[in-house]
């Protein structure tokens, strides 16, 4: 990774920046599309990161540099929310205008983004823009504001400023994050605990696709929609008024409906409350050091995102079942799902032959390269850097 330091001195033509943060990208180990219905994931934070450099100017200025674009962005102080340019700028924009919304922040400043977060493979890379920066400014500006007001901020900022109705895993992940663990989220509650990831003898490995789709960030509105009406849908035909979200639904009150309820709604709730069961029942995995029940949930996963949920798609299906056919424990989509990334538990020694083996065998059935990595499980954003900020 380039140091971020030498890219703000040669782009933005100063000696040195004031402040220097970073945040992780994520990999879901389990407990897909549950967040914005209340539920339980279980994320990690990667090895991964994006990293921001900045300085406060003496005029009501922003300038920013990605080095990842290699793109300039300017706007003036206060920013007043411009139409969405679909591109880095709305994070940038979206964090600065969700803070001055607080209170008048006062001048502008110079910016440089880096880092080697993979973009669009469902690592979750635009959290950790958004963490990094809200983590810097707010220690700039010398804002007071809890962890948890922050990731809510970032959550809001992209719901505002990028159009993803987004829940609030990826910004909470890649704050709070604990080196060596998972962190078991519960939304309800906004609270979490660390899961330590020791499973002996396996390798968890992701296998990008190459697939990105623009689909996704419409399809994922429209599933939290329908979440949203199966909800109602649910409130008033089990006379249950105190469901206020899928987490309070049980699993034998979604089988006696089966039959009533619109069918779609049906399939999405019954993916979201099963799902929050593998969450846990992962976790409980995990902690028995029980590797091949972690990888079947795994897989029960992706059976349910592909036919229940509907997030998937053939090539990430390949993926996944290539992986049961050959030595894998598990497998599944991760992250928002139409393309991305998919999660493999593999025995450790099997782990090269395994990265070798998909990989031919995905040029050959789709023409396209499939990209293999191994993540570890690493700490939470943090500051680098901070010179008389504040
Ligand atoms: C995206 C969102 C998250 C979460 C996942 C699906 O990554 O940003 O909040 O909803 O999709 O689990």
């Amino acid at each position: 990774m380039q140091d971020i330091r030498r890219i703000f001195a040669e782009r933005l033509g100063q000696d040195a920046p004031t402040i220097v943060s970073q945040a992780p990208g994520r990999v879901n180990l389990i407990g897909e599309h549950t967040d914005y219905n209340n539920g339980f994931v279980l994320p990690m934070a990667i090895d991964r990161w994006t990293e921001v450099a900045v300085s406060p100017r003496d005029d009501q200025t922003v300038r920013a540099y990605s080095s990842v674009f290699d793109e300039f962005v300017t706007f003036e102080m206060p920013p007043d929310a411009p139409p969405r340019s679909g591109g880095w700028r709305d994070y940038v924009v979206g964090v600065v205008t969700m803070l001055a919304r607080r209170g008048s922040l006062g001048n502008g400043f110079d910016l440089a983004i880096g880092g080697d977060v993979p973009l669009g493979g469902g690592l979750s890379s635009s959290a950790a823009l958004e963490v990094s920066l809200a983590l810097a400014l707010v220690q700039m500006y010398g804002i007071e504001m809890s962890d948890v007001a922050l990731v809510q901020l970032c959550q809001e900022a992209e719901h505002a400023f990028v159009g993803t109705h987004c829940g609030i895993m990826d910004q909470y992940v890649a704050l709070m994050a604990r080196k060596g663990t998972a962190l078991l989220l519960d939304v309800a509650a906004l609270d979490h605990r660390y899961v330590p990831l020791a499973l002996d003898g396996v390798t968890l490995l992701t296998v990008d696709s190459g697939v990105r789709r623009s689909l996704a960030q419409s399809a994922y509105n429209v599933r939290r929609q329908e979440c949203q009406d199966a909800v109602r849908w649910l409130q008033a035909a089990l006379a249950e008024p105190t469901i206020r979200s899928l987490r309070d639904v049980r699993e034998e009150d979604l089988k006696r409906v089966q039959h009533a309820m619109p069918t779609v709604l049906h399939r999405r709730a019954w993916h979201v409350v099963t799902e929050n069961a593998r969450v846990l029942q992962a976790v409980d995995a995990l902690e028995d050091h029980d590797a091949a029940r972690f990888g079947a949930l795994l897989s029960a996963s992706h059976r349910s995102l592909r036919d229940a949920y509907e997030v998937s798609v053939p090539e990430l299906d390949f993926l996944v079942s290539w992986g049961e056919d050959h030595e894998g424990l598990g497998a599944r989509l991760i992250g928002g799902g139409f393309g991305g990334a998919t999660l493999h538990v593999v025995p450790a020694q099997e782990a090269d032959a395994y990265a070798e083996g998909i990989t031919r065998a995905y040029a050959a059935a789709w023409n396209q390269e499939a990209t293999v990595a191994r993540y570890r499980p690493g700490p939470g954003a943090k500051q680098l850097l901070s010179r008389g900020g504040g």
